[in-house]
Formats: structure tokens, sequence, C-alpha cells
């Protein structure tokens, strides 16, 4: 399979062919992505909740960030990695922002960033890009700043607030974000949105009209243990199947059914024999 690149977003915007991204945190996680065909990996910063069991995004650190992005990068080598930056590794200052993106490509070997933030994050935003390095934007229910939003709470519900989120979504358009992840809009506002813009959104709880879809890993594969939200669409059920087998491992093994003759290894020599019986 060949590597998924900006150019390929583009095309896909263009020809109106939808395209995928999914989270990923580790080797495995990235493998699966890999393997099933996804065109995008998100190293999300909701591996604090979903691999740290944090309750917020906000306690993630570039380290932590990169270290999960290298075991990506060793996963998945189709698609396009984009490397999340993680609260306060891009709001202090530009020239900071540019150095932490830069360590997700040169380090974590990624191929972008996408950076919270609409008017007041568009100048770093251009910062970023100008030093070569492609930058999703995120607009909308954006979690790191959750707390100055009031919660996670769907955002655009009133005609003053969709047009803040317009002009976010233009300034990041601007700032030569080359895709701009929409989270959490009633699915009109987000088209609204999508008919203004020329680059290409990713919609997560946006409705089906962005030129992407991204979901978080754990939240559609039924991995977690917390509700997942209204837009998300469980595809499975794999933690059920996992504590359904962990369970049946630890009977089996009270029960001694486990291990069982094919699992045992057998001992090769008439003289080792003659030792061990
Ligand atoms: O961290 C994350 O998983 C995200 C997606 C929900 C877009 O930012
Ligand atoms: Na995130």
């Amino acid at each position: 399979r060949a590597k998924f690149t900006i150019l390929d977003v583009r095309a896909r915007f263009e020809a109106g062919e939808p395209f995928t991204m999914l989270t990923a945190y580790d080797y495995s996680s990235a493998k699966v992505c890999e393997d099933a065909g996804v065109d995008m990996i998100l190293v999300g910063d909701s591996l604090a909740q979903t691999m740290l069991g944090h309750g917020s995004t906000n306690g993630v650190t570039m380290d932590m960030m990169v270290h999960h992005a290298k075991a990506v990068a060793a996963g998945a080598k189709s698609p396009f990695l984009v490397g999340d930056m993680p609260f306060g590794s891009y709001e202090v200052a530009p020239q900071e922002a540019i150095a932490n993106a830069i360590r997700y490509l040169a380090e974590g070997g990624m191929d972008g960033v996408k950076m919270e933030g609409g008017v007041k994050m568009a100048a770093t935003a251009k910062a970023i890009v100008d030093a070569g390095v492609p930058v999703v934007g995120h607009i909308g229910l954006t979690p790191q700043t959750s707390s100055s939003l009031g919660g996670y709470r769907v955002q655009g519900r009133t005609a003053e607030s969709a047009k803040a989120l317009l002009a976010d979504a233009l300034a990041m358009q601007d700032a030569g974000c080359f895709a701009i992840v929409l989270e959490a809009l009633p699915q009109r506002v987000a088209s609204y949105i999508v008919s203004k813009l020329s680059v290409p959104t990713i919609g997560i709880g946006a409705g089906p009209h962005t030129a992407g879809q991204v979901l978080v890993y754990h939240d559609m594969l039924g991995l977690f243990d917390a509700p997942v939200p209204k837009f998300c669409k469980q595809y499975a059920q794999l933690r059920h199947d996992a504590v359904a087998a962990v369970r049946q491992f630890k009977n089996e093994v009270a029960a001694r059914a486990y291990p069982g003759p094919e699992h045992c290894y057998k001992v090769q020599t008439a003289e080792l024999r003659a030792l061990v019986g």
C-alpha cells in the first residue's frame, strides 16, 4: 500500500471521496489501522484517557506523546500520521510550538501535527506551517479548553457561536492548515462551515458532510469502560470479549484445565528422559 500524503487528502476531497482517520496509540493499534486500510492515524491526546486513565487530556506532555508516536510509527507505514499537540505545547509561544511540532516529525516519526484553536491560535498554526510541518486545525468542541467551554458540550448551538466557529475555521485555513477537524457540532452548522471552506474537514460528531471522519479507537471498538458519545458508532465490543477471555483463563487455571498437553514442551532426548523421568 502506498503512503497516504497531503496530496491524497486533497485529491480525495476534490473527488468527493470520503477518507478515514482513526486514533492509535501504540504499535498494535497502529498495525490494526494499517491492515484495515485507514488513510490517516491521529496519535490523539485522548490517550490520556484511553491509555493512561486520566480524567482529562490536560496532563499529557510532549515527552509522553512522542513515546506513543514512536510506537505508532513502528506499526503503521502507509497511513498519514498526525501527532496531536498536547495542552501546553503550543500556547505559550510560537517558537516553542514550532520546536514541539518539529519533535513530532524528527523524533516521533509523524508526518504532521494537529492543534486545537481558531482565531486565537492561527498565528501559531501559520508559524508551524511555515517551518515545514503540515498542520491539521481542530475547532468546535476542543477538549483541552473544555474547562473554558464549561465542559464537554456540543458547540455552535447559537447563531453567534456558529459565526464564531466559521471565523475560527477560516482563520485556521488562512494560516495554511491542510485540513480542519470539526468536533461536536450540529450537522447543519458543520455543513454550513464546510460550504464556506476551501480546505477539507474531518468530522467527529459533525454529521455526514465533512470530507473525512475521525473516531477514537477505544470508543469505536468498545475497548473502554466509559459510555461513548452519541456520535460514536461502536463497531465491536472488544472489552466485553477481553473480560470473557481473561475470566475463562482464570477459571481454567483454577480447574487445572489449562495448560493442556498441547501447550507443553516434550523432552527430546533419551538421556534427559532418563534424568527427569
Ligand atoms: O485526541 C483525540 O482523539 C482527538 C480526536 C477526537 C479528534 O483529538
Ligand atoms: Na485531541
